[in-house]
């Protein structure tokens, strides 16, 4: 995964590529680089580690010239050092890239046999190398490249400049996403716009399998078998302000605090404030007659796809099927004719999640992605696309994203439900007042800061959590499993409650806390059961509930965490922010890296 950054400017480059890295950082922080032209020759500079020892390093060693690339590195193929830190290439070329080259081991014994002396284990060295050969041989660059790409498959997003060549950079998209700035006289490419925002808002994507040669004078497109394309270039919307974290010690803090705004302004886009009904979503389908609805996601996100599928089947009668990604983009399931697909994305540039998606098209479901980023690869590709009104989400770890997601589709399950004729006019207008009422009960969450804190001490010395919950709660308890696991590298699952004596139960002991989600409900006794089998074996029951549900759970739990009293349609998406309060708080206390928690990216563009 990675981000990819690149300037043909008029001013000095390696500042300019150091602050669009700085906003790609979500894509990986193993390592950093940039290489410029300086006098027609390559310099490059890199370092080991998050991008400010990179500015440490260019402080001590300034890097001069107006044309340059640069990459921040989630590792895939090679330790994580500053020998295999990007950019790669020789003394002619130099490389940065975003995705995996799945041949470089046929194409490095190939390159080898020929002579070539690999300086890092990368499969991107593979493609510098193969350019050098071409260009040894004579070549111009354009032609370099475009032999270079015909011989490498997968996924990727490259980028290159030349020794000789001061006023040029190529660049190529396959399977990763690209966009193409254009300045006043100066060219930019970067891996997503948002990167290029203080540098320019006028955009243009590249296509599946295209490259473009990027001077001072614009951009030449080509598609992938080479002939020339014209791409349009469009205005983007986002803003080239640095997203800052105000008063909070970390960007997740911040982004906690912000779950009734996103929650709030996302309910908005998608209920009617005269009517108080949901209108009807830009969808290509018929909710009425849909026979099937399949959802796709990953991580966070794929829990979301969780719950929505308990509300579509309970509220809606709709069958739906739910997968992560990369399981499902392979599995090959039957797909129901004139069925459709939703899928769930924070950054919309999830590469299983994009796979999912073309999978799904060609097997004749419309397609709908509910995504963050108004332009990402998943909002073009899809028939429809569906967005969540969060706001930027630095923080690794998806949080307002996450209950934004909820809230849009816990609006389509009351839509569909409606248009389906399972609940009437009384219902919807009920379970909308309940969704409605949401953000109010968020932001009263949001002063339990130090209630959380403390159970947070309670669980910050476990070794192994247990989460547990039933119905719609079930995925929140793995997400705040999931939580805890990325931000404090503790073990946690998350159970479905009724299945533990099928065989967690045997982990119980005092040493392991057990988390409980037990708001008061149809399913309260169930769950409140299976947690008292878990305290009569010793565990450590530290519940979330409400006030009905409080005094039952008091008789046995250690600690009653009581949260405000709401419809149990929208249970899961207060009972989120708790425990991703938690997770943030156990990490704040173990002294872990909160924002950028070791080995993860925040997009995963990478299968
Ligand atoms: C967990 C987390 C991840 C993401 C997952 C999907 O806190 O953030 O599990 O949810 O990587 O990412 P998107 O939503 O961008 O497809």
């Amino acid at each position: 995964m990675c981000g990819i950054v690149g300037v043909v400017g008029t001013q000095e480059a390696a500042p300019r590529l150091l602050e669009a890295l700085r906003r790609l950082e979500y894509r990986g922080y193993d390592s950093a680089g940039i290489a410029t032209l300086v006098d027609g020759h390559i310099e490059r500079r890199r370092a080991e580690g998050k991008l400010n020892n990179l500015a440490t390093v260019l402080d001590r060693e300034p890097l001069d010239g107006t044309t340059g690339i640069g990459h921040t590195r989630w590792a895939t193929h090679g330790a994580p050092t500053e020998r295999n830190a990007h950019p790669h290439g020789t003394a002619r070329v130099s490389v940065v890239h975003n995705g995996i080259i799945e041949n470089h081991a046929e194409l490095r014994a190939e390159l080898e046999a020929g002579g070539a002396v690999f300086e890092t284990e990368t499969d991107t060295e593979t493609f510098a190398r193969l350019l050098d050969r071409n260009l040894a041989e004579g070549m111009e660059p354009e032609a370099a490249f475009a032999a270079a790409l015909r011989r490498v498959h997968g996924a990727f997003a490259l980028a290159a400049v030349f020794a000789g060549h001061p006023r040029k950079l190529l660049a190529a998209r396959q399977g990763a996403p690209l966009a193409v700035g254009f300045g006043e006289g100066e060219m930019f490419i970067g891996s997503d716009a948002l990167a290029l925002a203080p540098l320019t808002r006028r955009i243009a994507y590249l296509n599946e399998g295209d490259w473009t040669v990027l001077t001072d004078t614009g951009a030449q497109f080509f598609d992938a078998a080479d002939r020339p394309a014209e791409r349009p270039v469009r205005v983007t919307a986002f803003s080239g302000a640095v997203v800052g974290k105000g008063n909070y010690r970390h960007f997740m803090e911040k982004e906690l605090h912000e779950h009734p705004i996103a929650i709030g302004d996302t309910l908005q886009q998608y209920i009617d404030a005269g009517t108080r009904v949901v209108g009807r979503p830009p969808l290509p389908f018929d909710p009425a007659t849909l026979p099937r609805l399949t959802l796709s996601a990953c991580g966070s996100a794929f829990l979301v796809a969780q719950v929505a599928r308990y509300w579509m089947e309970a509220l809606a009668r709709l069958p739906t099927d739910c997968d992560v990604a990369s399981e499902l983009r392979y599995r090959d399931p039957p797909l129901t004719p004139g069925g459709a697909a939703m899928l769930i994305s924070q950054s919309g540039e999830t590469a299983d999640n994009l796979a999912a998606l073309a999978m799904l098209r060609a097997g004749g479901q419309s397609t709908v992605s509910l995504v963050n980023v108004p332009e990402s690869s998943m909002a073009r590709q899809s028939d429809a696309a569906l967005l969540t009104v969060a706001g930027p989400e630095i923080s690794v770890a998806s949080t307002k994203a996450f209950t934004a997601q909820l809230s849009v589709m816990a609006c389509l399950a009351i839509n569909f439900a409606r248009a389906r004729g399972t609940i009437d006019e009384a219902e919807e207008a009920r379970l909308t007042a309940a969704l409605l009422e949401v953000p109010e009960h968020a932001a009263r969450l949001m002063e339990r800061g130090g209630e959380i804190e403390s159970v947070a001490a309670e669980v910050a010395g476990a070794r192994d959590v247990l989460y547990l919950a039933r119905g719609s709660l079930f995925p929140i308890a793995m997400e705040g499993a999931l939580k805890l696991k990325e931000l404090s590298y503790i073990h946690a699952e998350g159970y479905a409650a009724g299945e533990m004596k099928h065989g967690p139960i045997a982990l119980i002991d005092p040493s392991v806390p057990v988390i409980a989600l037990c708001p008061s409900g149809p399913l309260f006794e169930k769950t409140a059961s299976n947690l008292q089998e878990a305290a009569a074996r010793g565990g450590r029951i530290i519940a979330f509930t409400d006030a009905a549900g409080a005094p039952a759970l008091r008789r046995f739990a250690e600690r009653v965490v009581e949260l405000p009293t709401v419809d149990p349609f929208v249970a899961p998406i207060l009972h989120a922010i708790p425990v991703q309060m938690l997770a943030y708080h156990v990490a704040v206390l173990k002294g872990t890296d909160v924002d950028q928690p070791r080995n993860l990216a925040k997009a995963v563009t990478v299968e």
